[in-house]
């Protein structure tokens, strides 16, 4: 196998607030990974559209997305921040990949399955194909590492039978096998009214989630109204089965105390889950409200954060237009 520079790619979709778990489960901890690797972060508004997005809303979610990274320590001048329908390379590469990715690889993707629900007909092929893009995005930069909560573990898996099957259709040895970084603790943080659901920015339930645009009060309020059951905590995970909520609350207490969930449990065993809601309460608005603020400040200053997403664009195809002439070489299309 050729050699690859280290390189790390990650997105967020631009689709409504971000959330405590799009916090945790990801951005957090990219943040690390600026002083080790070459990283790529990016506003996927192209993958936002596979949903009818309104105009208006997207452009301004573009923005929060990219104040969210930089409120969480994602700093422009170590990264490349930007959003990817500026940089044509990645859908025109996901046009390639639609030519080499199967229709029975992408019919069984349970992400597709879970967003088109009972109404497959009705879904748009955008959102059929949305994999192929993501495996453009990817490899547009030629990235080996990309950190991503546990939800996304089957696109990788995707991405890496598509850099393969390129590879050995046009006997060349030009794309890299993806390595997925999956992080610790609460990497799936739960909606706060149903343990089993994902936190979502698209719940209707505002108390399902915290978004990084709440204040000290709100998050606080959503964390003490959040849903649990009336057993005490126990001192184990394990012993947590059919509890949801409960394992839910916990895991974003490790998560955001940078701690093990056992070690959480073992400290509160034996305890209601009021006190120990109190707790949460405090911790999080220790740890996400200088975030929250931070990113209300970005928030007002749209030329700053345009600024720094036309920058990044401009760094971003610099990268990815070389890497995608190359491909047209390979493919054959003529280029006079
Ligand atoms: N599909 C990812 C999600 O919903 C977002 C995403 C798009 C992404 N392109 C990516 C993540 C490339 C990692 C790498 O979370």
């Amino acid at each position: 196998m050729a050699t690859f520079k280290q390189r790390v790619f990650s997105g967020v979709q631009p689709s409504g607030n971000l959330t405590v778990g799009n916090y945790l489960g990801a951005i957090k901890n990219w943040v690390g990974l600026q002083e080790s690797h070459e990283t790529i972060f990016c506003v996927v508004d192209l993958h936002a559209i596979t949903v009818w997005q309104d105009p208006d809303v997207l452009r301004d979610a573009t923005r929060e997305v990219a104040a969210g990274m930089i409120a969480s320590g994602i700093d422009p001048k170590k990264s490349i921040i930007f959003n990817q329908s500026q940089v044509s390379a990645h859908a025109e590469l996901a046009w390639i990949f639609n030519c080499v990715a199967r229709m029975g690889w992408l019919n069984r993707m349970t992400q597709f399955k879970e967003k088109a629900g009972k109404h497959k007909e009705r879904a748009s092929v955008g959102l059929y194909v949305y994999p192929d893009l993501m495996a453009a995005d990817i490899l547009a930069y030629q990235a080996t590492h990309v950190p991503v909560g546990a939800d996304q573990k089957q696109h990788l898996e995707l991405t890496r039978d598509i850099a393969q099957k390129f590879n050995s259709d046009y006997g060349v040895e030009f794309f890299p096998e993806v390595e997925p970084l999956i992080f610790g603790e609460a990497t799936r943080v739960m909606s706060l009214r149903d343990g089993k659901a994902k936190m979502s920015k698209s719940d209707p339930s505002e108390n399902s989630r915290i978004n990084l645009t709440d204040d000290r009060d709100l998050i606080a309020k959503k964390i003490r109204k959040a849903r649990t059951d009336s057993e005490p905590l126990p001192g184990s995970m394990d012993e947590l089965e059919g509890r949801a909520e409960a394992k839910n609350l916990i895991n974003i207490f490790a998560a955001l105390s940078g701690r093990k969930a056992g070690e959480v449990c073992s400290e509160y065993e034996g305890q209601g889950f009021a006190d120990f809601k109190g707790d949460l309460a405090d911790l999080s608005v220790e740890v996400l409200g200088p975030i929250t603020e931070e990113m209300a400040r970005l928030m007002a200053d749209k030329t700053y954060l345009d600024s720094i997403l036309r920058e990044g664009s401009d760094n971003a195809d610099k990268v990815a237009s070389p890497i995608l002439r190359e491909v047209q070489d390979i493919v054959g299309f003529l280029r006079p």
